[in-house]
C-alpha cells in the first residue's frame, strides 16, 4: 500500500482532500545534488545504475515533497532498445549521429531485442520503488512514437523538426514502418516498467503540436491509441500532448486516465474538450523563473481556474534547469496549503 496515493485516487476519479502535484521533468538540473552527480557519472551511467537512477529520482520526493516519483530515465532509451545509438550531450541535448532516413535503416531495427537492451530497467526501476518505501507512487515513462520519430530521424533537437516531418511527407509508407517499430518497442518497454513495479506512466508526446491536426491524426494518435491500449488494464496512464488543443476529444476516447496540458491552454477549454477526464497541468515553466510571490499568485489563479478535483497541479512542460529551487518549492507548497 502507498502512503501517499493521492495521485492515484485523483487518476481514478475519486475525491481527495487537496489536489496531488509533481513536476515534469523533476529529477535534474534544478537540483544542485543532481548536478553533483553529474560530475562523476555520465547520463547513460546515470540512467542505468540502479543506486544512481534510485538517488537521482528520490531527490524531489525528499527535497520538495512532490507526491510522485518518476523513474529517472530518458525516451531515447527506446531508439537505443531499436538499435540507434544515441548521445546526450552538454548543452546539446541528443545527437544521433546516423539519423534514419531510409528503408535499409528502418530494416534493421529490433523491437523484438527491447528486453535485452534495455535489461537494465527492471533492476534501476526495482531500486526506486524499493528507495522510495512506497511513500508516494512511482510514475514511468515513454515518449509518444511521433516524438521518438522526430529524433531518430532529425539526429538531433530541433525548432520545427523539419526534416523528420519532410520525411513523413516524402516517404509516408517508410515513416509507418519506423512507427510501428517504436510503438513496439515502447510497449514492450512500459511492460518491463510494470513488471518492475511502476504504479502509474506517462506518455510524453512533447512534439504533437508540430503538426497539424490531421498529420496528427495519421502520426501520432494512432500510436498512441495502441499503447495506451497495450497498458491501461495495469496502470493509469497520462498523455502529455504538448501543443495538441486541437486533439483534447480525440485523446480522451484513448481510453487513458488523464491528459497533460501545456500552459496556452485554457482549463475551461480542455473541460470542454475533454470532459470529465482528470486535467494535469498547467503553469508555463517560465513562471518559476520569477518573485516567489508571482510564482505563489500564479500557481492559486491556476488551482482556482482548473477547479475542485480531476486534476494534477504540474507545469505546462519541464521544470527549467535554471529554475531557483525555492520556487519550486513555492509552487508545490501552495498547491498543498490551497483548499476549495
Ligand atoms: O525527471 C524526470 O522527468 C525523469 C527523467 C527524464 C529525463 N528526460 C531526464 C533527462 C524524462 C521524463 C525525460 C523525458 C524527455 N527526454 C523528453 C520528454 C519531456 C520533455 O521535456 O519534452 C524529451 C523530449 C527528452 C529528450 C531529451 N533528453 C532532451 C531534449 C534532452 C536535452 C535537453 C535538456 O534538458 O538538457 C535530454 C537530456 C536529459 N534527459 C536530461 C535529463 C535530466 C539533461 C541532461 C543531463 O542532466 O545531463
Amino acid at each position: 500500500m502507498i502512503k501517499n496515493d493521492l495521485l492515484i485516487r485523483t487518476l481514478r476519479k475519486e475525491q481527495t482532500e487537496r489536489t496531488p502535484v509533481w513536476f515534469m521533468r523533476q529529477a535534474g538540473r534544478y537540483l544542485a545534488d543532481y548536478r553533483a552527480l553529474r560530475e562523476k557519472h555520465s547520463f547513460f551511467e546515470r540512467v542505468r545504475n540502479p543506486e544512481l537512477a534510485a538517488a537521482i529520482s528520490v531527490m524531489p520526493v525528499k527535497q520538495l515533497g512532490v507526491d510522485a516519483a518518476i523513474l529517472f530515465s530518458d525516451i531515447l532509451v527506446v531508439a537505443q532498445a531499436l538499435g540507434v545509438d544515441v548521445e546526450i550531450l552538454e548543452g546539446k541535448g541528443p545527437i544521433i549521429a546516423e539519423p534514419i532516413r531510409n528503408q535499409k535503416q528502418i530494416v534493421v531495427l529490433h523491437p523484438e531485442e527491447t528486453e535485452e537492451v534495455l535489461a537494465y530497467a527492471i533492476p534501476t526501476t526495482r531500486a526506486v520503488k524499493d528507495s522510495l518505501e512506497n511513500e508516494v507512487p512511482l510514475i514511468g515513462f515513454c515518449g509518444s512514437p511521433w516524438t521518438l520519430l522526430c529524433y531518430m530521424v532529425e539526429g538531433k533537437g530541433s525548432r520545427d523538426f523539419s526534416k523528420a516531418k519532410q520525411f513523413c511527407y516524402q516517404h509516408p509508407d517508410l515513416a509507418g514502418q519506423l512507427l510501428d517499430k517504436i510503438t513496439e518497442s515502447s510497449i514492450r518497454y512500459l511492460q518491463m516498467q510494470i513488471t518492475a513495479g511502476v504504479d502509474v506512466l506517462q506518455i510524453f508526446d512533447s512534439w504533437g503540436g508540430l503538426l497539424s491536426p490531421s498529420d496528427y491524426k495519421k502520426l501520432s494518435l494512432p500510436y498512441l491509441g495502441k499503447i495506451v491500449k497495450a497498458v491501461e488494464s495495469f496502470v493509469p496512464v497520462i498523455l502529455f500532448a504538448k501543443g495538441c488543443w486541437y486533439a483534447l476529444e480525440a485523446l480522451k476516447e484513448t481510453g487513458a486516465s488523464a491528459v497533460g496540458l501545456d500552459w496556452t491552454i485554457q482549463p475551461a477549454f480542455a473541460r470542454m474538450a475533454a470532459g470529465e477526464m482528470v486535467l494535469q497541468g498547467n503553469l508555463d515553466p517560465v513562471v518559476l523563473l520569477g518573485p516567489a510571490n508571482y510564482v505563489e499568485n500564479e500557481t492559486i489563479s491556476m488551482l482556482r481556474a482548473f477547479g475542485k478535483g480531476n486534476h494534477i497541479a504540474n507545469l505546462g512542460h519541464g521544470v527549467l534547469p535554471e529554475t531557483p529551487f525555492e520556487n519550486a518549492k513555492v509552487f508545490v507548497e501552495t498547491v498543498k496549503n490551497f483548499r476549495f
